[in-house]
Order: C-alpha cells, then structure tokens, then sequence
C-alpha cells in the first residue's frame, strides 16, 4: 500500500469535497498537494486508495476525519507582526482614533476579529500592539479591558496551538522582537508561553469562513489576511461583502499585503496610511 496514487478522478473528487467543505480551491496542477497531504490519513483509516477514502469521509458519519483532511489540506504559515503594513497603519492611525473613541466615550469596548488567526501569532501581535501603545499612553483611562481580540480559524491543529499560547524556539524566533518578548512572554526551558496580559485579551474559536457572521456583532476592525487567496472569487466577494456587515459604520478592514480587493470593494472606500492599503466601510448600506 505504500504507493498511492491520485488518479485525475480521484483528484477531482476530493477536491470538489474540500471546496464544498471550506471554500479551499484547489488548483489543476496541485494533484501533488493533494497526494502528498492526504495519504499518511488515507492509510491511517486503511482505505488502499484515494476513491475509497473520498467515500470513507463523504459518510455523515466521518465528520472527524473529514475535519482531518480539511485541516491537512490548510495552509497555516503564519508570523508574528507579519508583513510591515498592517502594524504601521495599527500604531499610526487606528489604535490613536480607537482611543479617542473610548475617551470620547462613542464605544466603551473596541473589538477586533481576526479571521483566518491561524496559530495565534496575529491576533496575540494585534494585543501586543495595542497594550505596548496603552503603556506608551500613560492615559489611566484607558485600560486593557476595553479591548476583545477574537481570532477565529478553520483548522483544529492550528487552533489548538492559537490556544496553548506555547510557542516552540523556532516559531517563537519569527518576527518577535526581543523587546515584546522580554515584556509579553513567560519562558520555560526552550517553550515560551504568551504572558497572561496577552492571553486574557484574546479570545478564539473555531469558524468556517463560509458559514454566517450573524453571531458575531460588530467590529472596529477586521484582519482577514493570507486566506481570501485561497477561495474562487465569488466566495472571495461574498467573504468580503459579509465582513462589511460585521463592521461598524468607518470600521476598518485589512487584507494581505499581496491581496487585493478588486471587484469587491462597493461596501468599503479604500485608505492610504504611510503608503500602506486598508478599507473601511461605508456607513449604511446593510446588506
Ligand atoms: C496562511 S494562514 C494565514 C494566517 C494569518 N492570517 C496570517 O496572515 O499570517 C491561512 C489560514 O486560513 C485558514 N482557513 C482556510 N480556509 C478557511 C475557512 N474556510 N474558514 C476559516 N479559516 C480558514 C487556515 O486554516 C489557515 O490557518
């Protein structure tokens, strides 16, 4: 049985399973990715082939597996403060105004969701950001309280991490300055923990980007980052167009730094902040 191998049907057929499942589009020339994700799970369920297997976790009854082979199928590369952009346009212009908003007392609580959070690393940078510019603030006004991360993602392995807050040597050396470290992390042996501060301003939760947002309320901000690539374009555009409903009026939207929101962009006006891209919504509207 070590010799498996994906014929064009058995490709088609498990790909057509994984975008029905969570929107991945699976392109033609990535029969490789397929084969080489899948088949270590392939045998674990002794299926001697991939037909057999796409019966195996089409079953109701396979739903763990089939969450098992969405998750192999998931690319979770991911770094801390990833990309210079959004954590310029963060310290520059949106955590200043959040702030005003709460002095001013038009929100009590600023909520930001990231979409996509992978292991953590965006959502933990994100309340890094914010708690670094509170203690540069020195404003006893505002408190950390008054801010909730959510950070949702599709993959169970990868929430599972996201929730620990343990990082390894490896994970932990991409993108961490030894400043934020040193202040925001708790270290045993060659683990390092993100510090309870952090961790109490974040929140995850596992969630398909293909079901509604309807249970989520509104949000200040919304990083949807490195993922939207990944969807055809119409469910691009409908991600998009229910992300706007999840915004409040001027909320703010970031995307990756080489994604762009062509043809999507009727809900949002797009903005400029030190050369770098983001989208805010335009008030009213409501789908
Ligand atoms: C490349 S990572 C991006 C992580 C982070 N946003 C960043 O930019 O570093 C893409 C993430 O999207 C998640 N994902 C893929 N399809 C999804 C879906 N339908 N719903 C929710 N998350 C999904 C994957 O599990 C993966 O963790």
């Amino acid at each position: 049985m070590s010799g498996l191998r994906l014929s064009p049907e058995e490709f088609d057929l498990i790909r057509n399973l994984v975008r029905k499942e969570c929107g991945i589009a699976v392109g033609d020339e990535k029969a490789y990715l397929v084969e080489t994700r899948l088949t270590s799970l392939v045998k674990e369920v002794g299926c001697d082939s991939f037909r057999t297997f796409y019966e195996f976790v089409s079953r109701a009854t396979n739903r763990e597996i089939r969450d098992r082979m969405i998750d192999a199928m998931t690319t979770n590369e991911t770094l801390w403060f990833r990309d210079d952009g959004p954590w310029e346009i963060l310290r520059t212009q949106l955590i200043p105004e959040f702030f005003e908003m709460l002095k001013s007392g038009s929100r009590r609580t600023i909520r930001i969701w990231s979409a996509a959070s992978s292991t953590g690393q965006e959502p933990y940078s994100v309340a890094m950001s914010i708690l670094q510019a509170i203690d540069d603030l020195k404003d006893p006004s505002i408190k950390d309280e008054q801010f909730e991360i959510f950070g949702t993602d599709l993959s169970p392995s990868a929430l599972f991490v996201a929730n620990s807050g343990r990082y390894d040597p490896m994970s932990i050396s991409r993108g961490l300055d030894p400043a934020s470290k040193e202040k925001f992390f708790d270290q045993v042996g060659g683990v390092h923990s993100v510090g309870e501060r952090v961790r109490s301003r974040v929140t995850f939760k596992r969630y398909n980007l293909m079901d509604s947002f309807a249970e989520f309320g509104r949000f200040d901000l919304v990083l949807c980052r490195n993922v939207l690539i990944y969807f055809a374009p119409e469910l691009k555009r409908d991600i998009v167009e229910r992300i706007a409903n999840t915004l409040h009026d001027d909320g703010c939207f970031i995307v990756g730094a080489s994604e762009s929101l062509q043809g999507c962009l009727h809900r949002y006006t797009m903005q400029m902040c030190e050369g770098q891209i983001y989208y805010r919504r335009k008030p009213g509207g409501e789908a």
